[in-house]
């Protein structure tokens, strides 16, 4: 130990004092805590962090502390209308009551498992999301992120085909473990780390002429793709909603060449787009679909890759060639049972339809004002990208907002879009009053960038 036992026993009482702690911190408390915050972002988890969060932070540093329904509080009280919804976790709202129940009572019963038993909770979640995923879906693996189910979807891939080789898409984001990034398109993420998966392509999103011809060439070289692994909207990559034919296109394709099509829905899924699953729009029903984000009621962490029977039966004779320890961990599967239940019960995907729609539209007026400003509005449901010309205008943007107590954020890849997503039980009122605080915004950085100066006509 570097420290005296007796220095780490009260700095942890301190913090577990904090944690604890019902009525509002005190100010010496809040400074302690803030302070120790940036001081150990520095020194034990990032000082680059703490340089990259300056984009979006006041003069203050903003340290969070409490949330709920659809906004956060920092540490001094300052609350914000939630608008990124943590990239996609909190479909359900912040700490919705019924999924902190179902949480509260598993913790008060039993926390981990024994890794030995059956578990009652993962058995029925299973059931629950062979019974909200489209067509012959049936079997699920879970694990703790998304990276993981995209992991465990290329392995399940490779051993039901016996290929080796991916095509995804440019612009792709699908995590950043490396069988997850090889199929990311990132050069920046992805470059430190090559070769990782060799033989993994990557098509313009979109474009299913191109995967045909990626799929036919390969057939021809005998290189065969074990799956095709593609967002049904490209989430970090900007936002992109593919044409309406695309997803059929590459599903037929896939059945042509005998690739298995793996739907990435770590982001697109649990009602986000306005349809439970984003392939829902198409009807279309893919070989392997990969959740995440928001599975876990945005309480628990959760992820999980879902199949098809005749898929899953490579699992059958040996289940534990993929496991992992806190995979399936009651839980996490009590946070995502109420999840499901919350998202029906509530019909959100239809609600995010319905506000998507009005949020798609009212900021599209907005960039009929804004036209130099603002390049484009795009997105399904209430997955809405905001496109601006360059990254800095982008910050600007997003720092604008976090200042008036509206929190956005750019995408992994850029900061020229701004993503919004919401929780999808933002009320109409949150959604108008934050409209309200992107026009002024709009207004300011217009103002900035692109209104000419008067010059004082002199007499
Ligand atoms: C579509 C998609 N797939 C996979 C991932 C990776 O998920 P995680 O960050 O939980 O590993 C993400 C994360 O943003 C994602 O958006």
């Amino acid at each position: 130990m570097k420290v005296s036992a007796q220095d780490i026993l009260k700095e942890s009482e301190k913090t577990l004092g904090l944690i604890a702690k019902h009525e509002a911190l005190t100010e010496e408390e809040r400074a302690w805590l803030t302070d120790k915050t940036a001081a150990y972002y520095a020194e034990h988890v990032n000082p680059g962090i703490l340089e990259y969060r300056k984009a979006v932070s006041t003069e203050y540093i903003s340290v969070e502390w409490a949330d709920g329904a659809n906004s956060f509080t920092d540490i001094n009280g300052k609350t914000y209308i939630d608008l990124l919804g943590g990239y996609g976790i909190f479909n359900v709202g912040h700490r919705h009551p019924k999924v902190v129940e179902a949480v509260t009572h598993q913790l008060k019963r039993q926390a981990l498992h024994s890794q030995e038993l059956l578990e009652p909770f993962r058995a029925i979640l299973a059931k629950l999301v062979r019974d909200i995923t489209p067509g012959d879906l049936q079997f699920s693996f879970f694990g703790n992120s998304g990276a993981e189910a995209v992991e465990g979807a290329m392995k399940l891939a490779m051993l039901h085909t016996g290929r080796k080789s991916f095509v995804a898409a440019v612009s792709g984001f699908h995590g950043k473990t490396l069988g997850a990034l090889s199929a990311t398109a990132k050069a920046k993420f992805r470059q430190p780390f090559l070769p990782i998966l060799p033989d993994c392509y990557h098509a313009p999103y979109g474009d299913a002429d191109y995967i045909e011809s990626i799929l036919k060439s390969a057939d021809e070289v005998g290189n065969d793709i074990a799956g095709v692994i593609l967002e049904p909207i490209q989430g970090e990559g900007g936002i992109n909603v593919p044409p309406d034919d695309y997803f059929p296109r590459v599903r037929e394709l896939c059945d042509r060449y005998g690739a298995l099509l793996i739907a990435d829905e770590v982001q697109t899924g649990m009602g986000r787009t306005g349809k439970m699953f984003c392939v829902d729009h198409w009807g279309v029903v893919p070989d392997i679909m990969c959740l995440g984000k928001a599975l876990g009621g945005g309480v628990m962490p959760i992820g999980a890759f879902v199949s098809n029977k005749t898929v899953w039966e490579q699992l059958f004779p040996e289940p534990w060639l993929h496991s992992t320890t806190f995979g399936g961990n009651p839980l996490a599967c009590v946070a995502a049972i109420a999840n499901i239940h919350v998202l029906l019960e509530e019909k959100l995907p239809e609600r995010a339809d319905k506000m998507g729609n009005e949020m798609i539209a009212e900021l599209r007026a907005l960039r009929r004002r804004f036209p130099k400003l603002c390049l484009d509005i795009r997105g399904k449901g209430l997955m809405i990208g905001m496109e601006f010309p360059t990254d800095a205008i982008g910050y600007e943007v997003a720092k604008g907002l976090f200042d008036r107590g509206v929190l956005v954020a750019g995408t992994l890849f850029s900061a020229k879009t701004i993503r919004i997503e919401p929780p999808l039980t933002i009320t109409s009122q949150e959604l108008g009053s934050a409209v309200d605080t992107i026009e002024k915004v709009f207004k300011e950085v217009n103002a900035r960038h692109f209104e000419s100066k008067r010059i004082p006509v002199r007499k």
